[in-house]
């Protein structure tokens, strides 16, 4: 009998261990889905979501020869993999989105000299921005995107 409440007893705590590891990431998918609509309504105006090597083959033509790109910001999927190099952990990382979307700077930017000089250093925009679409839009330049600084820069050469 002992041995039977001993089972049972640790099969509950399993099961209420994997309930609330299934109800953390029910919510943080909701948060990613959400900072996908903010990346939608507020930052795609100058972020392009990602760009394929043929395209940045081309963009990177384009500027050699005195052009400009055909967006005003790097790609998002080149952001959060250049961010990640930098900060790593999600903690730091959406901390660190947070806090330049409010208040940029060129000392704060981690980007590519490059970026700073075709496009400038971002506006504040998310000074005008809820607390929590700027939480959830972090979320999900973090969570979406999967390369590697140098993965991203060995299939995107430029
Ligand atoms: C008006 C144009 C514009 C909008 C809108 C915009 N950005 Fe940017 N962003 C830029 C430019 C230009 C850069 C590159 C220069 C820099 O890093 O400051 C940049 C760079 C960044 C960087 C890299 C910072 C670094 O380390 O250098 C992050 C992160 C970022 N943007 C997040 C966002 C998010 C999230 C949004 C939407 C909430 C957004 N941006 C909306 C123009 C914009």
């Amino acid at each position: 009998m002992r041995k039977l409440i001993a089972i049972l007893g640790i099969g509950s705590v399993i099961f209420s261990a994997c309930q609330m590891n299934t109800s953390k990431n029910i919510t943080e998918k909701t948060e990613v889905e959400k900072g996908y609509k903010v990346y939608k309504n507020v930052c795609s105006a100058c972020h392009w979501e990602k760009v394929s090597p043929e395209q940045i083959k081309n963009i990177r033509k384009t500027v050699m020869s005195g052009g400009r790109p055909p967006f005003n910001a790097p790609p998002m999927s080149e952001v959060s993999a250049r961010v990640k190099k930098f900060y790593p952990t999600e903690e730091k990382f959406v901390a660190f989105v947070k806090d330049y979307i409010t208040n940029p700077s060129r000392e704060k930017g981690v980007c590519m000299p490059m970026a700073f000089k075709i496009f400038g250093v971002m506006p504040p925009i998310g000074k005008n921005m809820k607390e929590e679409d700027k939480e959830a839009v972090a979320k999900w330049l973090y969570h979406n995107f999967h390369m590697t600084w140098e993965e991203f820069m060995r299939k995107n050469p430029h």
